[in-house]
């Protein structure tokens, strides 16, 4: 029987058991099965499994997946068995704008994630995985890098010659960085970390702040521009870091509100906003003709995801309390 992970309610990483669940059914109408190889670990994911945002009913955790068909229903054409694929985050936003509110439709969240290694779904909740990469690298775009995608190219459409802001070394920001560059944008990396610092700069980082040894980074960062300002901002740290982002920014540039890492409410000065006229851009991931497009662009470049470790199925919890440290730089991934 398949390998499943379960978080017991109310969350918590002693409510975190390993067990076995029945293989799923064979695929119907429209329906995939895919044998699970690999997962990602997000900070949304760490929400819900350290009983942050903890589930209520028993669930499988992750909203990452990637592997290999197995089987496919009736009426599929976009896959065959063999083929590799990487779920989605929203199953059920294929195109278009944003139409879903919160969580309740995600896996990991509201319904059953990819914590296991075996699952039949729709076939639109999977797309094609880059060709030639490994089912690990794959199961790092679902969240972080279409996050990074959407903010920059959907939301942002940066241009070549843009000033991109990018803050702290997880997976969201050094996808951001590696797309940045892939279109000859100008880079500005934050970290915490000096030695992380010069982990960016070998990634392509043009300038790169230590925030805990800068606390007025942002005006470091507007002056780096030359008194410009910084035209897209991947705002990760949320109320610890809005402020600076709001010092760092153009006039009429854009600031991609998608993190939460140093809390989550804080004061917002209006005024600021008024006088430069920025775009504040809430983010939540994205939908899945973006996904494709995404996956379209890994195809023809030599990008490949930045992988701070790898662990098996077993040890979610350890991979977990990794990234609980903050010394991981990149993604943690989970094997099976
Ligand atoms: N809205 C969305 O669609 C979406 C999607 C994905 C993720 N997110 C959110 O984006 C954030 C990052 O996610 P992730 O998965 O990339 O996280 P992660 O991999 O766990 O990133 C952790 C890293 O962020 C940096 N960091 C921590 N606190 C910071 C702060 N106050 N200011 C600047 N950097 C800070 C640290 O880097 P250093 O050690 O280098 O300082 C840390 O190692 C999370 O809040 C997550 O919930 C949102």
């Amino acid at each position: 029987m398949p390998r499943t992970v379960v978080v017991q309610p109310p969350g918590g990483f002693e409510n975190v058991v390993i067990s076995h669940q029945h293989a799923p059914p064979a695929p119907g109408a429209g329906e995939i099965r895919v044998r699970l190889h690999a997962s990602s670990l997000n900070y949304h994911d760490y929400a819900v499994v350290s009983g942050m945002w903890g589930p209520s009913m028993p669930r499988i955790p992750l909203a990452d997946g990637a592997g290999e068909v197995l089987e496919v229903g009736e009426g599929v054409t976009e896959f065959a068995p063999g083929d590799r694929v990487v779920s989605t985050f929203f199953p059920t936003w294929l195109s278009g704008r944003p139409n879903v509110i919160g969580f309740a439709t995600v896996p990991g969240d509201g319904v059953d994630g990819y914590a296991r290694e075996e699952v039949t779904a729709p076939a639109t909740s999977f797309t094609h995985a880059p060709r030639g990469w490994s089912d690990v690298e794959a199961a790092t775009l679902t969240t972080a890098a279409l996050t990074a995608w959407r903010a920059l190219f959907v939301d942002g459409q940066v241009q070549p010659g843009d000033t991109v802001l990018v803050q702290g070394t997880g997976g969201v920001s050094i996808f951001a960085l590696q797309f940045a560059k892939m279109v000859g944008a100008t880079v500005i990396a934050t970290s915490s970390s000096d030695a992380k610092l010069e982990r960016l700069r070998a990634l392509g980082a043009d300038h790169v702040i230590n925030y805990r040894h800068d606390a007025g980074w942002g005006q470091t960062a507007w002056d780096l521009t030359d008194g410009k300002g910084v035209d897209h901002i991947i705002e990760v740290g949320g109320a610890a870091t809005l402020e600076q982002s709001m010092a760092a920014v153009r006039v009429a540039g854009h600031i991609s509100v998608i993190g939460i890492l140093g809390g989550v409410a804080g004061e917002l000065a209006i005024v600021p906003m008024l006088m430069k006229q920025f775009r504040l851009q809430g983010v939540l991931v994205g939908c899945r003709a973006e996904q494709q497009a995404m996956v379209r662009a890994f195809d023809s470049t030599a990008i490949r995801p930045v992988i701070d470790a790898v662990y098996p199925l077993e040890e979610i919890v350890a991979a977990f309390r990794h990234q609980e440290s903050n010394r991981h730089f990149g993604k943690i991934c989970l094997e099976f």
